[in-house]
């Protein structure tokens, strides 16, 4: 008995002193540019810090909302989720309603069936499934993102092994969009093409329908699969419908994949609730796509949760539910086009002779500013102003009470060399 307890002692301790070494090779992983911003700005303790990193809506006391449309949808189903001994009639349920927002509810695609939807784990979950769909079924192909994109698309086609490429997008001297680039790009025929339907992350530059109109038609002569990322509808103009139009590519015949994320348009980002569609050319070939979509999901992470569908589609099924919602919507968008107008006008007031059109013209939660990497380090050591590095802000962090100080605060970072020519002015804060 004792020579067998030093026995497993000896080699108990043996094998913990060697499990060490298991994870000696794993360094800390880079840190994520957008998460990076909030976790400077939490530790910042001046009470003027601004936060402008966060890609979701905040009202005009800085705060989060919860959207009156949800607090009745929450009401209504209180409790009811726990009847469902499985998710699937909610599923449907929402992926029904969700891909209506997108393709219009009387679509004929919707009402052939000939969508092959999924819900997925928010717009992050929506694209990843998707990576990994393109991977399994075009194992040679490549994904051409828009020059610049949100920053974790790379992240997702990459950890899908999906080798990326760029196409033209945004004009660093207009601020707009480099159609003319765009259009002349030479991807081979048979390209996998990622699109930001509207309010393009980190631009805020959106191509016109008639520009949507010439990318489609020159994608259906070259042949090229368009895949949506719709992360927020409504936000850039204020109305659903209108923030789809680049949904049009239907009429050139496309089928087309999209995610959809509820996170920012319904405040639902706690929730992870977005959905997965990818337009077939029959409804036999939806149910072969929505199988395997499934089958891809199943192995990630099982199925996606119910509460936050629940609640999208009660709210998108119910018209007095969704006309409150269309509402909600609104609001959110014009207090962002209201909070553009105020910088930009601000800004002008000071005098600056930097060109700030652009935060008018560019729309939805953000505005690629032009501010230069150092430019924005002196906004957050000197004034506790958060962004990302590459001059993105999130006009939801602006509001009626520091909209003054944040232009300010601009105007001495960018008055460098200007100061000739403009004596400094401040206005008040
Ligand atoms: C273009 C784009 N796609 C997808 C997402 C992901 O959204 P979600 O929070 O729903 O995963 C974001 C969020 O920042 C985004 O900007």
């Amino acid at each position: 008995m004792w020579r067998y307890t030093m026995i497993t002692r000896r080699c108990f301790m043996s094998t913990s002193s060697r499990a060490v070494g298991w994870w000696d090779h794993v360094g800390v992983a880079p840190k994520d540019p957008i998460n990076g911003v909030t976790e400077a700005f939490l530790v910042d303790c001046s009470p003027n810090k601004i936060n402008l990193g966060v890609g979701a809506y905040r009202d005009d006391e800085g705060k989060p909302v919860v959207l009156q449309c949800v607090r009745e949808a929450e009401a209504k189903i209180a409790g009811s989720e726990f009847l469902e001994s499985i998710s699937s009639a909610v599923s449907s349920k929402f992926v029904e309603e969700s891909v209506k927002l997108v393709y219009g509810k009387d679509s004929d695609v919707v009402n052939e069936g000939r969508f092959s939807g999924i819900q997925a784990l928010s717009g992050t979950g929506a694209c990843r499934l998707f990576a990994e769909f393109q991977r399994r079924f075009y194992p040679k192909s490549r994904i051409y993102f828009p020059h610049p994109t949100w920053s974790n698309h790379h992240n997702i086609w990459r950890d899908a092994q999906i080798p990326e490429s760029t196409f033209h997008y945004y004009h660093p001297n207009s601020k707009g969009l480099n159609f003319a680039a765009l259009m002349s790009d030479n991807a081979p025929d048979g390209s996998f093409f990622l699109l930001h339907p509207c309010a393009h992350n980190p631009t805020g530059v959106d191509p016109t329908e008639e520009q949507w109109r010439e990318i489609s038609c020159q994608f259906k002569a070259k042949n090229h699969f368009p895949f949506f990322d719709m992360a927020y509808q409504g936000l850039a103009s204020g109305d659903l419908d209108s923030d789809a139009q680049a949904i049009i590519f239907l009429e050139d015949g496309h089928l087309i994949g999209c995610a959809q994320s509820f996170a920012k348009n319904m405040g639902l980002y706690g929730h992870r609730v977005g959905c997965l569609s990818v337009l077939c050319n029959d409804a036999k070939q939806a149910v072969a796509i929505k199988s395997q979509l499934q089958h891809i999901a199943r192995a990630m992470y099982g199925g996606p949760p119910i509460h936050g569908a629940l609640l999208v589609s009660t709210i998108l099924s119910d018209l007095d539910k969704k006309a409150l919602w269309v509402k909600e919507v609104k609001t959110m968008a014009s207090r962002i086009q209201k909070m553009r107008g105020s910088l930009r006008a601000c800004l002008e007031e000071l005098g600056s002779f930097v060109n700030w059109e652009h935060i008018t013209n560019q729309v939805g939660l953000f505005c690629f500013s032009g501010l230069t990497a150092d430019q924005v380090d002196r906004l957050a050591t000197e004034f506790h102003i958060y962004m990302t590095r590459d001059g993105r802000m999130s006009m939801a962090g602006v509001t009626t009470g520091n909209v003054s100080y944040l232009a300010n605060s601009i105007h001495e970072v960018t008055v460098f060399g200007q100061e000739a020519k403009s004596p400094r002015r401040r206005i008040g804060i």
